[in-house]
């Protein structure tokens, strides 16, 4: 894979190495979206079928994406913390139930789980990162799947943290989960996009993804994938366009008892949402064709070098076997003073993020390895 910035309208001088903040704007995402939205100067040009054909072609590019089988198991959601909510609420606990989460999980995957536990008197479990710098990913991986026993009702952490690019070992926790009898909901919106993830081997019982960051759309835009489980459970909200025959909008009040198949049924409401799921959708068609195989091989291949030197001049940075090459966290040497350390990279219009100890970096493919050694320069300078 070769540098994609041209696709992208990112000014000239940004070193931009956020996309865990959220992606640019690819140009032909900004074209759909320009169309969608002067679709409404006339409404005629808007058919019932264009309520129903276009989501069901986004369900079906997601479920490629993420290699499910069934596109109707895949849910149009406004944002994740709806999606885990979706899940939360229809899993039959019992009191004393565990759900196990890791640490400093992002917050639309923590307070719905304490509202849970508030209710069912189910305990929450939190899996606190390791106090190590020496195979901490590794040290933490191992926690969590000793963690699991015969009381995880469910297991809900992401794929990779969206602090610092923790990996996680999906398949293990999986088989783990399994042996219990628990539920693995999995927040994939720091990975699904820029690292494959496969229903057919993990497995999960949900995986819910914001499509802002990683799948290049549009803010309020997200899709979940819901397994057996949820299958028979009761939506958020009772949108129309839910129910059995909607497509029929002569016998809308001829109100039905079934909802449409797979997880529909979980769909947000005015799921057609004319302006914004288009351009969602236009995103995952870029990343079918790219796919994040090599989203990851080329993110790599850019850092690796900057992260050896940066390691070299006391940065920490995770073994490369549990971190991300799309997203990782970097420690500055102690002492450093962090302050004037954003400033600089202000002054130079590098865009990272601070999250808890880390400096969040996160390259995509419209970044190239000079990025990365602007990075280096400011952060050594
Ligand atoms: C891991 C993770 N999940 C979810 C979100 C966004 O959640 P929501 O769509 O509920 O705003 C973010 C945003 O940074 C995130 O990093």
């Amino acid at each position: 894979m070769k540098c994609k910035r041209k696709q992208f309208n990112l000014p000239k001088d940004a070193t931009y190495l956020n996309g865990a903040y959220m992606s640019p704007l690819l140009k032909s995402v900004e074209k759909v979206g320009i169309k969608a939205l002067k679709l409404k100067n006339n409404p005629a040009q808007i058919t019932a079928d264009d309520f129903f054909d276009p989501v069901n072609s986004s369900r079906k590019a997601v479920a490629k994406l993420i290699n499910a089988k069934k596109w109707e198991r895949i849910a149009i959601i406004p944002s994740v913390s709806y999606g885990i909510a979706n899940a939360a609420y229809n899993i039959d606990y019992k009191k004393n139930d565990e759900i196990l989460m890791v640490g400093e999980q992002f917050p639309s995957n923590y307070y719905v789980w304490r509202t849970v536990g508030v209710h069912t008197g189910c305990k929450l479990r939190v899996i606190a990162a390791p106090d190590t710098n020496i195979s901490r990913g590794e040290k933490w991986n191992s926690q969590i799947l000793s963690s699991i026993n015969s009381k995880t009702k469910v297991i809900a952490m992401p794929m990779v943290h969206w602090a610092d690019g923790t990996v996680f070992d999906l398949l293990k926790i999986r088989k783990a989960a399994n042996k219990n009898g628990a539920l693995l909901i999995i927040d994939g919106t720091q990975s699904v996009g820029a690292l494959p993830f496969d229903v057919k081997k993990i497995k999960p019982d949900a995986l819910v993804c914001g499509a802002y960051k990683w799948l290049m759309g549009p803010y309020s835009t997200g899709f979940a994938y819901y397994g057996k489980y949820f299958a028979k459970g009761a939506p958020m909200e009772e949108s129309w366009m839910i129910r059995k025959g909607s497509e029929n909008f002569s016998s809308l009040v001829n109100y039905q008892e079934d909802y449409r198949k797979g997880a529909i049924r979980y769909d947000v409401g005015q799921t057609a949402n004319f302006n914004l799921l288009p351009m969602m959708h236009q995103g995952v068609q870029k990343l079918l064709k790219w796919k994040p195989e090599n989203i990851q091989a080329y993110t790599r291949k850019i850092s690796t070098d900057v992260l050896e030197d940066l390691k070299e001049e006391g940065y920490w940075i995770e073994d490369e076997a549990y971190r991300s090459s799309h997203l990782f966290g970097i420690r500055p040497p102690f002492g450093t003073n962090t302050k004037k350390l954003k400033k600089r990279l202000v002054k130079n219009k590098i865009s990272v993020s601070f999250r808890s100890d880390s400096i969040r970096v996160s390259p995509g493919v419209y970044n190239s390895k000079k990025d990365m050694e602007r990075l280096k320069k400011v952060l050594l300078g």
